[in-house]
């Protein structure tokens, strides 16, 4: 049976309770609105573990606009249906018992987190750095699991718990996408029916373009608005916004 936890206090003992158990923990962290791709992380996550926790928190720090917090679609009741049977242990913390200090303590990196999404979200990756390192020193998993999609937040997690010494080890899964290419995504839901039918171009295009430079112009000349498309490291990352709902991918070159 599936255990939900929404006070850090009530979290503590249940920790120190699996502390005494001698199980491996693997911890899969989210901001709900659950689909297909976090399943294939929790499926990942039972495999390799004989304990698996699912957290689910809208971190605010993480959002640069205000407006699209709001938005952000908050489906736990549907969340928890999805993680019963593959999750032991969903917390579930409130904004007020994470950041006790109201953020004045934050966790920076200033080099990666400052191009691609974190030329175009200030702040984005700090917020992200911080709720993860929070929800690490919190869970203390063997393993963490995150998605390829969310590739620049993959190597940055990846680099802080080798600079910070934490000694989980971070597994990478692969984008599940649905059949017309477009990865999956929480966001994907706001998505218009023609904007959802465009937004299967973006990972066409990103594949099929010769550079980074083509497949911008190609996205834009298909309707859309291309906040970057960029090259590095043999991957190909963009980012795109449709009717106001930002999409980020990254193909193999
Ligand atoms: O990828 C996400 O869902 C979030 O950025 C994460 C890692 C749960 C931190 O809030």
């Amino acid at each position: 049976m599936t255990r939900v936890t929404t006070s850090l206090r009530d979290w503590a003992a249940e920790r120190s309770a699996m502390g005494h158990l001698d199980l491996s923990i693997g911890f899969v962290p989210t901001m709900g609105a659950l689909h297909a791709g976090h399943r294939s992380l929790l499926e990942r996550a039972r495999k390799e573990n004989d304990c698996v926790v699912l957290s689910i928190f809208v971190n605010p720090t993480q959002f640069d606009d205000a407006a699209d917090l709001e938005r952000y679609p908050r489906t736990l009741d549907a969340d928890l249906a999805l993680a019963g049977g593959l999750a032991d242990h969903v917390l579930v913390p409130d904004p007020a018992d994470m950041y006790p200090d109201r953020y004045r303590y934050r966790v920076s990196e200033n080099t990666l987190s400052a191009i691609l999404e974190g030329a175009h979200r200030p702040g984005h990756f700090d917020g992200v750095l911080t709720v993860v390192l929070k929800l690490l020193n919190l869970v203390r998993p063997d393993r963490a699991y995150f998605g390829e999609k969310d590739r620049q937040q993959l190597d940055l997690v990846s680099g802080m718990v080798r600079a910070l010494h934490l000694g989980v080890d971070i597994v990478p899964c692969p984008t599940i996408r649905d059949p017309d290419g477009l990865a999956l995504s929480s966001r994907n839901r706001r998505l218009s029916p023609g904007a959802r039918a465009a937004a299967a171009l973006f990972p066409r295009i990103l594949r099929e373009s010769a550079d980074a430079a083509g497949a911008a112009g190609a996205l834009r000349a298909a309707g859309l608005d291309v906040d970057y498309v960029e090259d590095r490291d043999g991957i190909r990352l963009g980012a795109i916004r449709i009717e106001g709902v930002r999409l980020i991918d990254n193909v193999p070159l």
